[in-house]
């Protein structure tokens, strides 16, 4: 194709239902007359998630971030507690801690997973120190094996920001069973999306109630208003995509599972580029396609590839830099370490996430390929010179 003819092609493409599945879903929607609040469409699509992920608690929101601060609201901790997370992660993750009146405290990553390092989330428990939210990145999933005891050593709250690992699973064990709490964002960007939504499961029966609480402005009854909550509801247009979605995701993901194969083919040998880590005991979303550029050993920065695939229209993204700590709201907190100097620090600038969904064709792969090998090959010349 010429190049002049090429569409963007973006990182992500919304997962959309077939539109003539819809009008029976509106259908039942404009009969009912209930739109929003806990309607009958809502309600299936929390028992079908239950169901799904075997966890007596689901319960959808209006989006992940909504998600995440009820999930912290519902806990009800004292203000200024400290929550301990990663900080290559997207935005939301710590605005909702801050959003919540608890601060949020940065632990490196481990080098291979690019997820929490347990012994910074170690180093970095003080007497304040309440909860740990784990963030399983591009789909990689926590140490759950060595995050859980320590945090039942310690007594902390052990929650997941699952955004990037819906339908996922440890050891044959779903994710969504995983941490105290397991928060979702159902985004048009997400594998399984409503469009705008959240969701948050638990094994823990406990959670249930004041989770609903929360998502409905803490109110018990026309009477009486319990605790502090947001609207947190998911509107019945938003359930029934979610309905249809969820009979189509699986699909869509075999489609990824079998473009990061030819992704994986295509940078194969390239020295200084470096896959996602495959993690055997783990069923991947296949949320994110992401490789890491390392400048001195590939020749070229990151940047320097992102800007090479701009040129041909491939939109790739830099996630998840700028990372937490270089943000204005958290300029200046550290980042706990085992290390001299941060894991993060240094990853923040290799990270690279290549367009992942169906949307992505064969010629698309192509010419990724072709521009790793062409600044490959530019770089032996800058080399030999
Ligand atoms: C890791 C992570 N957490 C939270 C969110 C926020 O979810 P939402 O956009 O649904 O509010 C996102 C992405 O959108 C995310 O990538």
């Amino acid at each position: 194709l010429d190049i002049n003819e090429m569409k963007p092609l973006f990182v992500a493409k919304p997962l959309l239902p077939e539109l003539s599945d819809l009008t029976p879903l509106l259908q039942r929607i404009w009969t009912s007359q209930i739109v929003t609040n806990q309607g009958p469409l809502h309600n299936e699509l929390e028992a079908e998630l239950a169901t799904l992920f075997d966890v007596p608690v689901s319960v959808l929101f209006n989006n992940g971030t909504s998600a995440l601060q009820c999930a912290l609201l519902a806990l009800d901790l004292p203000q200024g507690s400290e929550v301990i997370t990663t900080p290559l992660t997207f935005a939301a993750t710590a605005h909702a801690i801050t959003a919540s009146g608890l601060t949020p405290v940065f632990a490196d990553i481990d080098e291979d997973t690019l997820t929490l390092d347990p012994e910074a989330v170690a180093r970095a428990i003080t007497s304040k120190t309440r909860a740990v939210i784990g963030v399983h990145v591009y789909g990689t999933i926590c140490d759950h094996a060595r995050l859980a005891p320590l945090c039942r050593e310690y007594d902390l709250y052990l929650a997941y920001d699952a955004a990037h690992a819906f339908a996922s699973s440890l050891d044959g064990q779903p994710v969504a069973q995983l941490g105290d709490m397991n928060i979702f964002s159902l985004h048009a960007t997400k594998l399984f999306n409503t469009f705008e939504g959240g969701l948050i499961t638990s094994s823990n029966e406990e959670f249930n109630r004041s989770l609903r609480l929360v998502r409905n402005f803490g109110i018990v009854n026309e009477e009486r208003v319990e605790m502090v909550g947001i609207n947190g509801k998911m509107s019945e247009l938003n359930a029934a995509i979610g309905l249809l979605n969820l009979k189509i995701f699986e699909q869509e993901r075999s489609i990824r599972t079998k473009l990061r194969a030819q992704y994986d083919a295509a940078i194969d040998g390239l020295a200084g580029i470096t896959k996602q880590v495959a993690q055997s005991n783990v069923q991947q979303s296949e949320q994110y396609y992401m490789v890491r550029v390392n400048k001195d050993a590939f020749g070229f920065s990151r940047d320097d590839v992102y800007e090479a695939l701009k040129k041909h229209q491939i939109m790739s993204r830099r996630y998840f830099w700028p990372i937490c700590t270089d943000f204005e709201s958290y300029r200046g907190m550290p980042i706990i370490t085992r290390h001299k100097t941060s894991v993060v620090e240094r990853v923040k600038n290799d990270v690279l996430c290549l367009p992942f969904h169906s949307g992505v064709e064969d010629h698309h792969v192509a010419t990724i390929a072709q521009v790793f090998h062409d600044l490959k090959a530019k770089a032996r010349v800058k080399l030999a010179v």
